[in-house]
Order: C-alpha cells, then structure tokens, then sequence
C-alpha cells in the first residue's frame, strides 16, 4: 500500500503489524458484578461482538462471579439472552454454540474465602478443559467499596499472581475513588495486590472511535498543528449531554453527580488528548506522559462561584414526554443535593495554552445527546468590510462531534450569493457514516480485546486519576458549602448559572 493510499490505522492500537487486528491468545474473563446493568448491557454483548468478530481464540472462557446460586447453563440463558438484545453484530449459532461452551458460574460472596478457592479451582479446570493457559483478565464490574475485599481475596487465592509466562490482570470501572484522598488509598489498595502494569482502568470514552481520532487529526495532519494554540484559539468548549433522565439509577448516582461521574473522567480525558502536546511516539508510556504533563498544568479558574455551574433537573419535556424532575425520581431522596448537570473553567497553563479557557460541561435531561469538543477561534483582527457586511458572521469553529452523527465540522465564513458582500457562517462536514462503510466497533470491544491483548493505551494510569481529582476537587468543596444546585427545567440545556458563567466572559454556549 503506498503512503497516498495507506488506510488510517489507529496508533495507538497498533505498533507492529499495521492492518491486521490482533486476535486474544488463550484466557478466561472472570465478571464480577454480572447482574449488574453494565455487564448485561455492555460487557457480555461485548465479548460475544469480538467472538463473532474472529477476534477471540478457541482457548476462551467467560466466568461469573455473583452471590445467585445458578447453574452454568443459567448463567449462558443470561448471557444469550443479553447478547442476542445488546450485541452489535447479528447472533449468529455458531459463535455462540463455541462461546457458550467455554461458559461457567461461581456463586459466592465477596468475602466469602470458600468462593474464591472455588473460583481458583474452576479456573484451573478451564485450563486444563479448554487451554486457557493460566491466564486471566478480573474485570470488577462492582460498586468500588468491594474493591479491596475482591483484590484482597484474588490475592489469597493466588490469583492475582503473575506465574511461569501466564498473566492475571484486573479491570477497574469508575467511579475511581470520589476525591483524591480515597482515590489515593483505592490506588493503594489495588496496586499492593496487582502491579500497575496488570491494572486496567475503564474509561469507556478513551475506546471511542471518534476520541481515538482526534490524534489521528491533530498528529496525522499538518494543516491544524499550527492553528491549535493560544495565538488563535480563542477557547475551547467540551461538552458531553445526556437527554435521559435518572431514574433507575439512584443506587449509583445520588451522592455521585455529575462532575465525579462524567467530568473527572471522561471530559478531563477529552481536555488532555485536545491539549497536550504530541507524544514522540505513539507508545503507551509516551502517551501517558503527554497526558500526565498536561493534566498537571490544568486547574481550576477562580472564583469557583462564577467559573463554575451546578445544576439539577426539575419536571419538564423532553420532545413530546413529560418528565419528572430528579427529586422525584424513584430510590433519590427528595432533598437530595446530588447536580445533574455541571459546568467548570479550566486553564492549562502551558505556553500553548496560556490564556485559552477551556469550559467543560455535561448534563442529563438536556435538549439532545451530544457529546462534541470545540475549539472556537479568535476574530481576525482586521475585518476589511462594513459591521452590515458580517453581522451574520460567528467566530470560526472546528468541532469534534464524538457522538452521535460522528464526523468533523468547521464552521467558517462564506459570500451569501447575490450583489452584496454578505459574509455568513457554512459549515464543512466529515462524517464517518458517510466517508466509511465499516461501522465502528463500540468502546467496549475495543478495550476488552485491548486488556487480553496487554495493550495498555486507553487505559488511564493511576497517576492521570489522581490529577483528575486534584483538578475537580476544589469545586466539589465548593459545592459542597454551598446548599443546593440551581434547578434547571428537563428540555433545556442547564441552569442560568451556566449560561451566566461564559456570558461574564464575553462568550456563549454552543447550541449543539
Ligand atoms: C457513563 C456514565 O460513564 O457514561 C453515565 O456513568 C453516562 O452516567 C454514560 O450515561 C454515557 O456513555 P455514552 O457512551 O452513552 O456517552
């Protein structure tokens, strides 16, 4: 393939072989935590996408742990019945006739050592039965309190040793900690049973395709490097908004919201691959250092009652359904203080960013699901045409849309036809549903098949969570003193404080 023609293939994934996708070598996947939402929605459709997809080995085998006393054969109804609502690729009988084969159950409590000795023996047996060879990848799909009892019993039951060429690697979802002190002491935790090199921390945003692409634009191209800095940049826009609403989800969210939930993982995630600086190469160590080095020049703008907004949503519509506001959502407690919607400024202070805030925000029951980074220019500095000639004309906009509708789109100025010079706004649009016919694989195929193949680049290491908390945990504080979050109506897009907040620096939200 000659380098006019080559096909773009994700850096990060890939530093040997440059087309073709890495098959899984022999292993099992033990699920803690598969009753919960995210395993049936998410991880078990998952694992059943990458076996269709080819992309798992003979050798495989997929565990559950959980207290239900089921059968094997229960828990492969409950996996085929997960697959066949969830999965992305069509059921197809044989790749499930080979995968449920290789489906087995442990029933047991957390704490309960019996169980973990069973699951050892179980896993020995899968080597033996099915080559899984030793090794195993612990995804702990479970509330974080039970993190340090489940490390702590992989490692009585040796588990969570590495041994004779087999590996044995655990997989982390977020919440990672809830400021920095307890995500210091779960860091701990964590790392006195498995070294840092076995740890694989989910942040589900780092698998997506159009996330993975903003490298692939800013380090693949000329053209955008010498625009990407202060001297033109006038600020940049993170957004990440939901239209669902909370219900069903108070077990998990109330006391949580939204800033620990989305803004100090996945849009801090956003703002480090927009404004670090290019790594030397794509290796995992050299991208984590780019991205350690920005999160550590980025904080806070103060003063936090002006550069930040916290919202909650109260009853409304959302298109043609009424909905209930969060105080009124089943299992939340109806004084609860939990934001649904949070909006801060951030500075990076660096030479190429000096100067630029960057504004994140994300919200749930707002107008639409988007999820976009904006990086809105600067004015020319001279404009050599009458006001009347550009009162329609906005600042240039390049604009990541991660999802959905994923693609590129800048905005600049253009001639309205006719006699008079007329300069509007026109958007130019890349989307990936139309410049590709693969469709995209979901975030989690990604970066399941990444943790069986020891490729660590999605994966936040310990040192980016804690700068994510150091960065946030000044506003949380904040909020924290300061009573109730300001209600915003479900439809809309936050509270007045949030529009107050870039409205004081002279500039206003995208509608996206
Ligand atoms: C999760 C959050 O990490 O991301 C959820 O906990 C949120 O609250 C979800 O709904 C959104 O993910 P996606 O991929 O649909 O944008």
């Amino acid at each position: 393939m000659s380098s006019t023609t080559a096909a773009w293939v994700n850096p990060l994934r890939d530093r040997r072989d440059k087309r073709m996708p890495h098959i899984a070598g022999p292993c099992a996947v033990v699920i803690f935590g598969v009753t919960g939402d995210l395993a049936r929605k998410k991880l078990m459709p998952a694992i059943y996408d990458l076996a269709n997809r080819g992309l798992l080995p003979p050798q495989f085998a997929l565990v559950g742990f959980a207290r239900r006393e089921w059968a094997d054969e229960h828990f492969s109804d409950v996996v085929r019945e997960a697959v066949e609502q969830h999965a992305r690729t069509p059921f197809r009988q044989e790749v499930w006739d080979r995968l449920s084969e290789g489906i087995r159950f442990v029933h047991g409590d957390f704490d309960d050592e019996s169980a973990f000795e069973r699951l050892a023996e179980r896993l020995r047996n899968l080597d033996e039965e099915r080559g899984t060879g030793g090794n195993h990848a612990f995804y702990l799909s479970i509330p974080p309190a039970a993190f340090p009892v489940v490390c702590e019993q992989l490692s009585k039951s040796g588990l969570a040793r590495n041994h004779d060429g087999c590996w044995n690697r655990v997989v982390i979802e977020k919440p990672f900690g809830h400021d920095l002190t307890s995500a210091e002491s779960l860091n701990e935790v964590v790392n006195s049973v498995f070294p840092e090199s076995s740890v694989f921390r989910i942040d589900h945003y780092l698998g997506k395709e159009t996330v993975q692409n903003l490298l692939a634009l800013r380090f693949a191209n000329e053209m955008f490097e010498p625009i990407w800095n202060a001297h033109y940049v006038d600020h940049v826009q993170i957004t990440m908004a939901e239209d669902i609403g909370l219900g069903g989800r108070a077990g998990y969210y109330d006391g949580i919201g939204a800033a620990r939930d989305v803004i100090q993982n996945h849009l801090l995630q956003l703002l480090a691959l927009t404004a670090m600086e290019e790594p030397v190469n794509f290796s995992p160590a050299e991208l984590q250092a780019e991205k350690i080095k920005v999160l550590s020049a980025t904080r806070l703008v103060e003063p936090l009652d002006q550069t930040t907004s916290r919202g909650q949503y109260t009853a409304g519509w959302q298109g043609s359904e009424k909905v209930m506001g969060l105080l009124d959502e089943e299992g939340f407690s109806t004084t609860s203080t939990t934001e649904t919607f949070a909006a801060i400024t951030l500075d990076v202070d660096t030479r190429r960013w000096a100067g630029v805030p960057f504004y994140l925000r994300t919200g749930k029951r707002l107008g639409r699901r988007v999820t976009e980074i904006a990086l809105v220019f600067k004015r020319p500095p001279h404009l050599p045409f009458d006001a009347t000639m550009t009162e329609e004309l906005g600042k240039n906009a390049l604009v990541i849309r991660v999802q959905p509708d994923e693609g590129i789109t800048l905005r600049f100025g253009s001639k309205v036809p006719g006699n008079q010079m007329e300069v509007r706004d026109v958007n130019m649009d890349f989307s990936y549903g139309a410049a590709f016919a693969e469709e995209s694989p979901e975030a989690y195929e990604r970066l399941i098949l990444d943790v069986l193949l020891g490729e660590p680049s999605l994966f936040p290491v310990n040192a980016e969570v804690e700068l994510s908390w150091k960065i946030l945990d000044p506003a949380l504080e904040n909020w924290a003193a300061n009573g109730h979050p300001d209600p915003y109506v479900s439809g809309g897009w936050g509270p007045e404080s949030a529009f107050e907040m870039l409205r004081r620096d002279g500039r206003e939200w995208r509608r996206p």
